[in-house]
């Protein structure tokens, strides 16, 4: 009585593993009059949500399941978008725990009468893999296959140390 109780409980078998490039993608958006400002820039919260889709297109893609966003990490505006660009997301997995995946995107930005391409945003999310209760269950392992793949963990694996140092401090009020 009186203790909190955990209704997930989670499978006992591990899916096979798998490799970033099996779930990776491109996703690409022109950016029409109404995803900006008057002065013809992009709002911040349409890249937002680029981003947001294409790391769960990625997620949903290795769970082979339902998966939630359960963080983004800090997201830098590096160069504006303007209307009638070319926007590029490019997403793929760096690290897979248990139920959590961080996924790696980069934003970039295309001037279809000149070619130019600019790099304008870079974000890293962490999305949790759910079963049809909605409780988090096991995500397959993700098998690391080369040295992009290896160089991509081990800075993941540094960031959600980050990160979850920084929940155990604001969770204890610091
Ligand atoms: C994300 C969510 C399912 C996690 O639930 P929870 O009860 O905290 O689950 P757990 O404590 O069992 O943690 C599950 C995993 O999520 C990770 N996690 C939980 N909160 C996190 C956060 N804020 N940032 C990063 N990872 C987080 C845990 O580290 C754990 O990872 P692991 O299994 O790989 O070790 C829950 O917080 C939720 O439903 N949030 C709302 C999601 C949502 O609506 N998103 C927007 C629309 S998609």
């Amino acid at each position: 009585m009186g203790e909190e109780t955990n209704a997930c409980q989670g499978p006992a078998h591990t899916p096979a593993g798998k490799t970033a490039a099996e779930s990776a993608v491109v996703m690409t958006h022109q950016v029409l009059p109404h995803d900006a400002n008057p002065a013809g820039n992009v709002h911040g919260g349409v890249i937002l949500k680029h981003i947001d889709t294409a790391a769960g297109v990625v997620a949903m893609r290795h769970v082979r399941g339902w998966a939630v966003t359960a963080s983004i990490d800090r997201m830098d505006f590096l160069r504006p978008v303007y209307v009638g660009e070319l926007v590029t997301v490019k997403a793929s997995l760096n690290l897979v725990g248990r139920t959590s995946m961080e996924i790696g995107v980069r934003v970039e930005a295309e001037n279809l009468l000149t070619g130019e391409v600019r790099h304008t945003n870079s974000a890293y999310l962490t999305f949790v893999a759910l079963d049809g209760l909605g409780c988090p269950r096991p995500a397959p392992p993700l098998i690391i296959d080369g040295e992009v793949a290896e160089r991509r963990h081990r800075q993941a694996l540094r960031r959600r140390e980050l990160r979850r140092q920084a929940i155990a401090e604001e969770r204890a009020g610091g």
